[in-house]
């Protein structure tokens, strides 16, 4: 088949990239998707069983960091548009082991940059999308937002990891003409959300009536975002996004750890025909995090004036929408979270 386009999407089995993987073989049915993943323990293709057999996709497992197997890829597939999320994402995992981070994120992306740029002798019609995050921006304190002129100052081993990324990426599109562009987004939530993080760890504990480690006095804030509004987003900055431009990507919905923690019990309490407050009695006030950046929050103003994306959903609705999809994906849930997970689990919250 002669496909108009022939896109890579890095990390395609993980989180956002399977939502990101999902949207684009549906909706561009003329464009070859094809999905490169390590398939390490947040990587799950369970993620994508809706879209295995669509013949417009195609999944490859490899590491970002092999530059022969990349070579392969573009070589095999002439591969014209990258969206690059493949990456190590969980901060406290950053904290134990920085060099993971400083492999996939680093290294990777540059091994990335490398093979897009030998292999696009004609830049023409090509586009190297780097998908990142705002903890590049560092910690903000009680008022501001995040805007695409913020200083960098990540703080923590993997927002350094991106942060480096991102220098890279620009610097290729400065040095080499590579024609690239970044996004910085806000925190996600929603369906596949490996539960490590915050929300799904949340919804998990509950269910099976355990502590819900909230960290320090559970003050620190967070701007969170529906996942599928990330990938909306994605798909507009990939193919309106100005050449060597960035745009930043958020809900403009801050929540304080505790608040959401909160409000998670109170809308389970009532899935789940618990009495109301029985599961605030799970919160737990753990040893906070090493360096635990205080608050994040974007100003996404740029891309809603120069693109037109806005956030669809209202986070009550989204949540509620991602408590149904945990409790009728049981099996999803109960498959990511045995073998090393429990290791994982003991290791960081029982030590
Ligand atoms: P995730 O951890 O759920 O998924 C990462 C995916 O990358 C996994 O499928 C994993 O197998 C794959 N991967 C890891 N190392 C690889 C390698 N060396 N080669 C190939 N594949 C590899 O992460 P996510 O939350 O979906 O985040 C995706 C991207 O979005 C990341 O770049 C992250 O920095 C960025 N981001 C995430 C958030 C968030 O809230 N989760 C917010 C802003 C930006
Ligand atoms: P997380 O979901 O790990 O995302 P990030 O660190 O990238 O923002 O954490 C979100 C917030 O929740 C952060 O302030 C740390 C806090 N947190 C807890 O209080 N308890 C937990 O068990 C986890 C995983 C996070």
């Amino acid at each position: 088949m002669n496909f108009e386009r022939k896109i890579l999407i890095t990390g395609g089995a993980g989180f956002i990239g399977s939502h990101v993987v999902r949207r684009f073989v549906q909706n561009y049915p003329q464009y070859l998707i094809v999905n490169l993943d390590k398939l390490t323990y947040a990587g799950n293709l369970e993620n994508l069983r809706d879209v295995e057999g669509a013949p417009n996709y195609q999944f490859i497992k490899g590491d970002i960091c092999d530059a022969a197997t990349m070579d392969q890829v573009f070589s095999e597939h002439q591969i014209d548009g990258v969206i690059h999320l493949a990456a190590e994402s969980h901060v406290d995992r950053s904290i134990t082991n920085p060099m993971a981070f400083v492999e996939t994120n680093v290294i990777g992306t540059v091994t990335l940059l490398n093979v897009a740029k030998s292999h696009w002798s004609d830049f023409k019609g090509k586009r190297f999308y780097h998908v990142s995050t705002d903890e590049v921006y560092g910690s903000l304190g009680d008022t501001g937002l995040f805007t695409e002129t913020t200083p960098y100052d990540p703080k923590s081993p993997y927002s350094a990891s991106k942060a480096a990324s991102d220098h890279f990426v620009r610097a290729y599109q400065n040095t080499y003409g590579l024609p690239t562009v970044i996004s910085n987004c806000s925190n996600n939530y929603g369906s596949y959300h490996f539960p490590e993080k915050l929300i799904p760890l949340t919804i998990n504990n509950i269910r099976n009536n355990k502590q819900i480690p909230v960290y320090g006095k559970g003050e620190n804030i967070r701007d969170w975002l529906f996942v599928e509004d990330h990938a909306r987003a994605i798909d507009v900055i990939f193919h309106k996004g100005a050449e060597g431009d960035t745009y930043n990507i958020g809900g403009f919905n801050e929540w304080k750890n505790i608040d959401l923690v909160n409000l998670l019990c109170d809308i389970l309490d009532k899935k789940l025909d618990r009495e109301e407050g029985t599961s605030r009695k799970l919160i737990t006030y753990v040893k906070d995090r090493a360096g635990h950046d205080m608050r994040y929050a974007i100003d996404a103003t740029k891309l809603k004036n120069e693109l037109g994306w806005e956030p669809s959903l209202q986070f009550e609705e989204g949540l509620e929408k991602t408590v149904d999809w945990y409790l009728s994906n049981e099996k999803w849930l109960e498959d990511v979270t045995s073998g090393d997970y429990q290791n994982y689990y003991k290791e960081h919250y029982q030590s």
